[in-house]
């Protein structure tokens, strides 16, 4: 350990944090935020004392905590099997409503986001739906804006999910949603795209949402999986209540319900709908 981390801590780190700023991160449960902070302090060769000073008076250096303590890797259709079962079971049952509200919360850079509206434009129902897509990554949700990315580390892995997602059906031209230039490493979503989703920096661990709505689906896939069991049952208690009765969650493939919350979801696949007979719409 170098002299500058020895009377460092990271879970008195936290508390500080939490006390000076608006960021909670005490019910996490990823040990390796201890890494990624000891990190900064190696880079920018903070001791604790000075960690602290800079987090207690510089809001961007904060900002610059969030990014490092957060892990943001995504990909576009990501676990194409759960993404055709949201094509072939979850969307047509959908497809006679006049509205569809989505949430993705912990949109990462945004491909979750985009892999959906593909779906959503093939069925033919996009213009039907509300997108909100939030993440705590100021950064993060810079990019998804933008909805451009790396392309020739990519490629090959992205257009491979793209063809398994739509096993079954006939395969939409995946150049028809993007555009690609090797040249420029750059592969870009449809400005038709990106133009339809509202991104909206929130943190889950807070109560409060930045929108009204009810949904009738709730992404929250590979977030969960970062906090603790009080942590993950706070929110999901706060999807099911902003979830339409029926309405269908959907979490990382290694995340799962536990206890009370199986008797208030039902699981289909991969995928859970709220319980409730009650179905009170607009
Ligand atoms: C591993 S990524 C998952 C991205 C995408 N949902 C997927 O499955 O491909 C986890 C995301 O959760 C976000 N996140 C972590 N803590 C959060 C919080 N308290 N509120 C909102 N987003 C959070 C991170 O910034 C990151 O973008």
């Amino acid at each position: 350990m170098q002299n500058s981390e020895k009377d460092y801590n990271y879970k008195e780190y936290l508390l500080i944090l939490k006390e000076c700023s608006p960021y909670d991160f005490s019910e996490y449960s990823d040990n390796s935020i201890d890494r990624r902070i000891k990190k900064i302090m190696r880079d920018q060769g903070l001791n604790m004392e000075e960690l602290v000073l800079k987090t207690r008076t510089e809001p961007d250096f904060v900002e610059q905590v969030v990014e490092a303590i957060t892990v943001n890797t995504t990909e576009l259709f990501r676990d194409p099997d759960v993404w055709n079962h949201i094509l072939k079971k979850v969307l047509p049952a959908l497809k006679h409503q006049k509205k569809i509200n989505i949430w993705h919360a912990g949109c990462s850079t945004g491909q979750e986001v985009y892999s959906l509206l593909i779906l959503l434009d093939h069925l033919q129902i996009l213009d039907r739906a509300e997108i909100y897509a939030t993440d705590i990554s100021k950064k993060a949700l810079e990019q998804a804006k933008k909805g451009q990315y790396f392309y020739n580390f990519n490629a090959e892995k992205y257009r491979e999910n793209f063809k398994a997602s739509f096993e079954g059906e006939t395969v939409p031209d995946f150049d028809s949603y993007f555009s690609a230039d090797a040249d420029k490493d750059l592969l870009k979503i449809r400005t038709d795209f990106s133009e339809k989703v509202q991104f909206i920096k929130h943190d889950l661990v807070k109560g409060d949402l930045p929108f009204y709505n009810k949904f009738d689906l709730i992404f929250c896939r590979n977030v969960l999986i970062y906090f603790q069991g009080s942590l993950q049952s706070k929110i999901v208690e706060r999807f099911h209540e902003n979830l339409f009765p029926g309405g269908t969650m959907i979490l990382g493939s290694h995340e799962s319900l536990g206890g009370f919350f199986k008797t208030k979801f039902s699981k289909n696949g991969p995928v859970y709908h709220r319980t409730n007979s009650f179905h009170f719409k607009y």
